[in-house]
């Protein structure tokens, strides 16, 4: 314990931490500030920043990098969208906020899943960068003072957009970006078609195409000379997990 600090790599624990992690993700959403005016002029959009801003949110560092420069502009809904695995009602999924109870985890006071003694109970997602039973304390925050709103969307619903951009757009989006990409459909469903929402990619999907292969029942080869030899399921991971951010407008 003298020698050792515990540093989380999102935008929790205690302060400072997620303040510095908020202030370098931000550079995307400052980006978003700067760009977004001509993207949205030339696809025929009247407001010069989106409607709605959309990101996953485990921890909630690409979210609060993205929501925090749009914060003081109130015209634009910000929206957090948290794995519901199973279901928001199943007791399998990773919805800190919207099914959480304030506590202290790692550091940080904050929404934590918790049993009635305050320890922490199992968590559950598709993606693994969601399954976390906390979040940043600025999304607590911004939830309570009724700022940003925050959604579920389920494993399956994640699988079903993942599938979606891949195909329409060629664009293999990890699936924690994934549930922002679903919710982003469902949501454009009831908008104009002169209104935008802004979703953050917050990572590429290549570490997920195991996954992804078992639970769509594809059989995955990682180069053609592999064929007949399946490797589904069996991927290092953790060796292509990339950081990589775009940004997909939908109007
Ligand atoms: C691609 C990707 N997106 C999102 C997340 C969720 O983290 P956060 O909510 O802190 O952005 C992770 C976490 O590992 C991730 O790998």
């Amino acid at each position: 314990m003298d020698n050792t600090f515990y540093i989380i790599g999102t935008v929790a624990g205690p302060h400072p931490y997620p303040m510095m992690v908020r202030d370098f993700q931000s550079v995307i959403g400052n980006e978003c500030l700067v760009q977004m005016p001509e993207m949205l002029a030339a696809a025929g959009c009247k407001t010069e920043q989106p409607d709605v801003v959309l990101a996953c949110v485990g921890g909630g560092s690409n979210a609060m990098g993205i929501f925090y420069p749009y914060i003081e502009h109130e015209k634009t809904r910000l929206i957090g969208v948290e794995a519901a695995g199973e279901g928001l009602d199943s007791g399998k999924h990773s919805a800190s906020i919207q099914r959480g109870s304030p506590g202290v985890l790692h550091g940080n006071r904050t929404y934590v899943l918790q049993d009635d003694n305050g320890q922490v109970t199992e968590t559950h997602s598709v993606s693994a960068g969601l399954d976390y039973p906390g979040v940043g304390p600025e999304h607590a925050f911004l939830a309570d003072i009724g700022r940003a709103e925050y959604v579920g969307i389920t494993d399956a619903e994640a699988l079903e957009a993942f599938h979606y951009l891949c195909r329409t757009e060629g664009i293999i989006p990890a699936l924690e970006s994934s549930h922002a990409v679903a919710y982003g459909m469902k949501l454009a469903k009831t908008m104009r078609t002169d209104q935008s929402i802004l979703i953050n990619l917050s990572g590429r999907g290549d570490k997920d195409i195991g996954t992804v292969a078992d639970l769509s029942h594809g059989e995955f080869f990682c180069r053609p000379s592999c064929t007949g030899q399946s490797v589904k399921g069996n991927i290092p991971v953790a060796l292509v997990q990339s950081t990589f951010t775009a940004i997909k407008v939908v109007a």
